[in-house]
This record gives C-alpha cells, sequence and structure tokens, in this order.
C-alpha cells in the first residue's frame, strides 16, 4: 500500500535526517519502526503523511504516483503526532474531532455521526463537550487518535503512541491499536521502546542514523536492537509471549 523508494531527506540547516530509505508497507500490516532519539522515525512519518516533501526519493500510497497533491491522501493515511499538543486544534473535543471531517468537506450528518463513533470508540463520549486543555495527558493522546479515526483513514501511522502514559494508559491505547488492525487498518508505529508494543507487530524495521539497518520478524531481531541502541524488552529474555487478555 506504500511503497518507499531511495528516500532522502535534508533539512534546511544542513541535518541529513534520512539516508536512502527502502520500504513497503503493505496492505493490513502492523509494522513497527524502531531506532533510538534521532535516528529518523518522526521524520519518516511525517513525509509518508506529505506534511513536507523530501529531498529526494519517491513514496507511493496505494499506486497513486503523487498522492500528496490530492485530497485522498487524507483517505489513506493518518498520522498520530508524537506530542498530542501540537494536534490539537479544537476548544472542546467534539469540535477538536470534528475539524477533519470538517475539512473533508463531508455533510453535517456525516460529520456528527463519524465524530461520535470516534469519540466512542476512544471512550471519551462523556468528555465531548470539555475544553481539550483540561484533558490528562492519556485524555490527550485518545483525543488525538480520535481526531485520525474520524477521517477514517486506511492507514494510521503513531508517532511514539505511548510516551507520557501511564500503564493502563499504554494498555488502553495498545488495545485501541489491536482492534484498528483486526478491523483491516494498516498501523505503523514508531518507537525507541519497543517492549510495549513487539509483541503484536507482525514487521519491525530498525532504523538508525537516517538509514534502515534490519528488518524482518520481531522474533529475529531481538539480539540486533542492542547493536543500534535500542532496549531490548525484558521478555525477550524468556521467550516471546503474547499478552493474550489485551486482545479478548
Ligand atoms: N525541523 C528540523 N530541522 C532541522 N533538523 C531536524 C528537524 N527535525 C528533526 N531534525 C533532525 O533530524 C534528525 C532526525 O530527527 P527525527 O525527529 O526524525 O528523529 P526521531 O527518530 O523521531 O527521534 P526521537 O526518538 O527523539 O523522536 C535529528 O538529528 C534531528 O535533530
Ligand atoms: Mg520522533
Amino acid at each position: 500500500m506504500i511503497e518507499i523508494r531511495n528516500l532522502h531527506h535534508r533539512y534546511p540547516d544542513g541535518t541529513q535526517a534520512l539516508r536512502g530509505i527502502d520500504l513497503t508497507i503493505d496492505d493490513g500490516e502492523f509494522l513497527l519502526i524502531c531506532g533510538p532519539n534521532g535516528s529518523g522515525k518522526t521524520t519518516l512519518i511525517r513525509l509518508i503523511c506529505g506534511l513536507f516533501k523530501p529531498t529526494s526519493g519517491s513514496i507511493r500510497i496505494d499506486g497513486l504516483k503523487d498522492p500528496h497533491a490530492s485530497q485522498e491522501i487524507r483517505s489513506l493515511v493518518g498520522m498520530v503526532f508524537q506530542d498530542p499538543d501540537s494536534q490539537i486544534v479544537g476548544e472542546t473535543v467534539r469540535e477538536d474531532v470534528a475539524f477533519g471531517p470538517e475539512n473533508l468537506g463531508l455533510s453535517p450528518g456525516e460529520i456528527r455521526e463519524r465524530v461520535d463513533w470516534a469519540l466512542r470508540v476512544m471512550g471519551l463520549q462523556d468528555r465531548s463537550e470539555k475544553p481539550c486543555h483540561l484533558l490528562s495527558g492519556g485524555e490527550k493522546r485518545r483525543l488525538s487518535i480520535a481526531g485520525v479515526l474520524a477521517m477514517r483513514p486506511r492507514a494510521i501511522l503513531f508517532d511514539e503512541p505511548f510516551s507520557h502514559l501511564d500503564y493502563p494508559g499504554v494498555q488502553e491505547v495498545l488495545k485501541h491499536m489491536l482492534l484498528l488492525h483486526r478491523e483491516g487498518h494498516s498501523l505503523v508505529v514508531t518507537t525507541h521502546d519497543v517492549e510495549k508494543v513487539i509483541a503484536h507487530v507482525g514487521r519491525t524495521v530498525i532504523i538508525h542514523n537516517g538509514e534502515i539497518k534490519a528488518a524482518g520478524k520481531p522474533e529475529d531481531l531481538m539480539s540486533e536492537l542492542p547493536r543500534f541502541g535500542i532496549r531490548p524488552p525484558c521478555y525477550a529474555l524468556f521467550g516471546r509471549e503474547r499478552i493474550s487478555w489485551l486482545t479478548e
């Protein structure tokens, strides 16, 4: 569904953030992109979402040659930002979630239906009239996911979704990710802290210094992680176990 070829990105200050990324993400895949701080994870997923243009290389989404030039990109890929505050645009929870569907030019009825659905899925229906700035960190994270869900994108890219969350918050967000994956959405998650999610993903990519250093099944990459500055999950020492109660 997403095809990235020889992607390079250099920021205006001269920082070379990505150096020749080749990556294909299949429809319905659950992919983990892990790497230490500054390795290029956020840059890569911002480029996939079309927030800015790469210095060179190509990104094809769903076979479209220039997806970022069209409105279609919004129904194909959505991004949950690393910092939820930077994604909040509305005064209240409901207004914030409605912002995306309003920009798609949908009818008021369809907007209401999508907003109610996204608030329900993320467990925010009883907070719908609350001013966004009064939400807790975990609620803001759920709000940012609800805002992306309301756009109904086929692929959802989560940038460090577990940062600032406590244990129940992590479980909550992970549970919703697994449900979205079951419903057929493609999911891409970036993190430097792989423990929370690696047991659930189908494929893992290690990015380091703007390059993909390894890719494959999570269990095959466990021993590679420390070499690239990523802490392996503690249960890697005991074998891989799925946390089945999360998905029940
Ligand atoms: N707007 C920018 N201007 C200049 N350099 C930038 C900019 N954004 C990121 N960089 C640099 O690009 C490199 C990659 O940054 P990026 O944010 O993609 O890393 P990351 O893997 O997401 O890190 P983290 O785990 O800390 O979120 C870093 O060296 C960073 O300093
Ligand atoms: Mg980042």
